[in-house]
């Protein structure tokens, strides 16, 4: 199956290649000693001994595709990972193996040292990964606090009967409930939002919406799929302070796919590259912004344009 080259859309011109944007953050790796595994990974030097999430020679074939190949990566308890590479790479699919989505063909997933090799979805959900999706999916008809309540159901301590039978078990969980989705949406400043209808929010406040469904279900590992996508600078930037915030508060991990470049290197801590379904390179933002592989499979192939000259951010597909 033809995989897209690698042709790449930068938005921006005006920041240069490796440069923070005015207003970026400084990049989390000048705050981050990251320490090096002998699985060949690095993480979090706070995170020493208490890794969340290690994929060993995990891959996957698609007929005769492989679409990820001996993919080795540790995540740190309280890391913020990052998982970049051109349109096709394979980056989506290696969350689908990670959900069960998809059974791998080849390796291990460990979750916070659990062999996940005969879970299903749920499963894996209830062992502590939450996922937000590329194409957002809400329900669109419900209202925002629904959403979030949905994501909470995993959390039910009142009993069939109780809820049958409305017994104050049943309102007191209810009240729980509703107390918990408006603190959780507060992690966005959504909290007055909670009755609006989710299809009617606007294109970045649904994705946010996702992020916080997510939450709700207590993960350990969060993984975000292209949170970015969509957004305009003003919101990936604050989006960013909020990956931070969600790891601070919640002390989890996070593991983002992102093809905007300033987000990817202000708030990741180590990040593999993908291509063509191999990983080619691991390390802190500085080593993959300065490693020529990266930059001749990735982030290299600039191409400024209209929009890019309108600054609006370093994007690459
Ligand atoms: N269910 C499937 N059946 C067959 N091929 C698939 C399937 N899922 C993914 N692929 C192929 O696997 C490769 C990797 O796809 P994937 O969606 O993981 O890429 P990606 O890195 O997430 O790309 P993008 O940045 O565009 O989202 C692609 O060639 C894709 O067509
Ligand atoms: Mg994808």
């Amino acid at each position: 199956m033809a995989r897209n080259e690698g042709t790449y859309k930068a938005q921006s011109a005006a920041a240069g290649e490796g440069q923070a944007r005015a207003g970026v953050p400084k990049r989390a790796s000048q705050a981050t000693k990251m320490v090096p595994l002998p699985t060949d990974s690095l993480i979090p030097e706070r995170d020493q001994g208490q890794t969340i999430l290690e994929c060993r020679h995990l891959g996957i074939d698609f007929g005769g595709l492989h679409a990820v190949e001996d993919f080795n990566f540790t995540v740190g308890k309280t890391e913020i990972a990052g998982l970049i590479g051109p349109n096709g790479a394979g980056k989506t699919t290696v969350f689908n193996l990670l959900t069960k989505v998809y059974q791998p063909t080849r390796g291990a997933i460990i979750l916070d040292g659990i062999d996940t090799a005969n879970m299903t979805t749920p499963q894996v959900a209830q062992a502590g990964i939450a996922r937000t999706f590329q194409n957002i999916r809400l329900f669109d008809s419900l209202t925002v606090e629904e959403n979030v309540r949905i994501g909470l159901h995993n959390q039910v301590k009142c009993g069939m009967w109780s809820g049958i039978f409305r017994l104050p078990r049943h309102w007191l969980a209810e009240k729980e409930f509703h107390d918990r989705a408006l603190e959780l949406l507060d992690v966005f400043g959504m909290a007055d939002q909670a009755g609006a209808v989710a299809g009617s929010l606007p294109y970045g406040a649904q994705r946010r919406l996702e992020i916080v469904r997510a939450l709700a279900t207590a993960p350990k590992l969060l993984l975000l799929d292209e949170p970015a996508a969509g957004m305009n600078p003003s919101e990936t930037a604050e989006l960013m302070e909020n990956i931070r915030k969600i790891r601070d508060d919640f002390q989890i991990a996070i593991m983002l796919i992102e093809h905007d470049m300033d987000l990817v290197m202000g708030v990741c801590e180590g990040i593999a590259v993908l291509n063509f379904g191999k990983i080619i390179a691991k390390g802190t933002p500085e080593q993959i912004q300065a490693n020529p592989q990266v930059i001749e499979a990735y982030l290299g192939k600039q191409e400024t344009d209209d929009a890019a000259l309108r600054g609006k951010g370093r994007r690459y597909q």
